[in-house]
C-alpha cells in the first residue's frame, strides 16, 4: 500500500455505510500533512459531513454547505473539499459543446433528461473529466492529490468504465477524445490508486474481492489496498479467555455469580466478534490484499480529533 499518497488520484470505494467518506477525509488528512494541496471530492454531496467535522472544531454550530458544493471549500491546511454535481456536470459539458447543442434545447428540462437518458454513463464520464481536472490531470488543476469518495461498489465501477464504455463508442470529436484521456488516467497506476473500505463482515469482503475481481477485469488495475474500518481490538488473553469460560453458565449459584456469568456471557460474545472479524480480514490477506485495520471508535460523533488520529495511522501505511 506504500506510495499510495503519490498518487494524483485516489479512489476510495466499497459498500454503502463502511466507512468510505470516513476514510476519505483522514486520507486527504494524511496528504494534506505531508504538505500537498489536496482535495477531497464526491458525486454525492458528502462534502457536506466532512465540512461540518472541520468546522466544529472552530464553530460550534456546524456550517451548511454552500449552494455551489463544487466551489473548493478550505477544511485545514493544504485541505479542500468539494461535491460534483452530475447533472450540474452534464450540463457545463453540454453548454461546452457550443454551438453543437442549441442553446434552447439545454435549456429544457426535457430535452436534458432526454439526453442523459440516452447517453447512459454520460454523466459519470464528464463528473470523471471534473475530477480530473480538479487534480491537474487534464487542464490546469489546482491540487496535487484528489481524493474521490466515490459512490458504493456498484455504482463506482459504472462510473469508473464509463470512459472506456465511450473511448469504444465514439472514435473522433471531443467525447472521444475526453473518454480516452481519462480512461489513460484511470489505468496509469503511476496517476491513480484505488483503495477499497470495508468491514470485517462476510457480505462487505465479498463485495471488495468483487471489486478486486471487476477493477482487474473491467480496466486492468488492481486494489493498492484495503482498509477495514472499524475493526474490535481482541481484548482477552488465553488465560483470560479460560478463566471467562469457567464462570459461564453459573447463573443458578447465587446472585452475585449470575451477574459475573452475564459479565462472562458478553466477554464470549465480544471475544466471538473479534475472532470473527479476524477471520473475515484473513480472507481479504488470502487474496493477495495488503489491509491496513482502523478500529471503532467509541464515541457519540466521530469528530475531528478521532479523524485525525486515522488519518495519521493511515499515513503510516499509505
Ligand atoms: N471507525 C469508525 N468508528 C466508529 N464510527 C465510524 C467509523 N467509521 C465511520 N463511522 C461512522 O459510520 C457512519 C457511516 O460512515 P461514512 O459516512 O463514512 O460511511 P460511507 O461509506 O461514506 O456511507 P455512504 O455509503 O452512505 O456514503 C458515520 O456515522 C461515521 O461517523
Ligand atoms: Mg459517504
Amino acid at each position: 500500500m506504500q506510495g499510495l499518497l503519490d498518487r494524483k488520484l485516489i479512489v476510495v470505494t466499497g459498500k454503502g455505510g463502511v466507512g468510505k467518506t470516513t476514510i476519505a477525509g483522514a486520507v486527504g488528512l494524511a496528504a494534506a500533512s505531508r504538505g500537498a494541496r489536496t482535495l477531497i471530492v464526491d458525486l454525492t454531496g458528502a462534502s457536506a459531513r466532512l465540512r461540518g467535522i472541520f468546522a466544529s472544531q472552530t464553530d460550534p454550530s456546524p456550517r451548511i454547505a454552500p449552494a455551489d458544493a463544487d466551489v473548493p471549500v478550505r477544511l485545514a491546511e493544504s485541505l479542500w473539499s468539494a461535491s460534483i454535481d452530475p447533472d450540474k456536470a452534464l450540463l457545463e459539458w453540454m453548454q461546452s459543446l457550443g454551438g453543437r447543442v442549441p442553446a434552447r434545447l439545454l435549456a429544457s428540462k426535457s430535452s436534458f433528461q432526454y439526453f442523459a437518458a440516452a447517453a447512459p454513463g454520460g454523466k459519470e464520464l464528464v463528473s470523471m473529466v471534473k475530477v480530473c481536472e480538479l487534480a491537474g490531470l487534464t487542464g490546469a488543476g489546482r491540487f496535487e492529490v484528489v481524493v474521490l469518495d466515490a459512490p458504493a461498489t456498484g455504482h463506482a465501477l459504472a462510473m469508473l468504465a464509463a470512459p472506456s464504455t465511450f473511448a469504444s463508442i465514439a472514435k473522433v470529436g471531443p467525447i472521444a477524445a475526453a473518454a480516452q484521456n481519462i480512461q489513460a488516467i484511470l489505468q496509469d497506476p503511476a496517476l491513480t490508486g484505488y483503495l477499497a473500505v470495508a468491514q470485517a463482515s462476510e457480505m462487505s469482503v465479498s463485495e471488495t474481492l468483487e471489486l478486486q475481481h471487476e477493477l482487474s477485469e473491467q480496466l486492468g488495475v488492481d486494489l493498492a489496498g484495503v482498509v477495514v474500518n472499524a475493526t474490535m481490538h481482541r481484548r482477552f488473553t488465553g488465560e483470560e479467555l479460560e478463566r471467562i469460560a469457567s464462570l459461564r453458565g453459573q447463573e443458578q449459584v447465587s446472585p452475585r455469580s449470575r451477574l459475573a456469568a452475564a459479565a462472562a456471557a458478553a466477554a464470549h460474545a465480544a471475544h466471538a466478534r473479534t475472532r470473527f472479524q479476524h477471520n473475515q480480514v484473513a480472507r481479504l490477506r488470502r487474496h493477495g490484499l495488503s489491509v491496513v485495520q482502523v478500529p471503532f471508535v467509541f464515541q457519540s460523533d466521530l469528530d475531528l480529533p478521532a479523524l485525525e488520529r486515522i488519518a495519521e495511522r493511515l499515513g503510516q501505511t499509505l
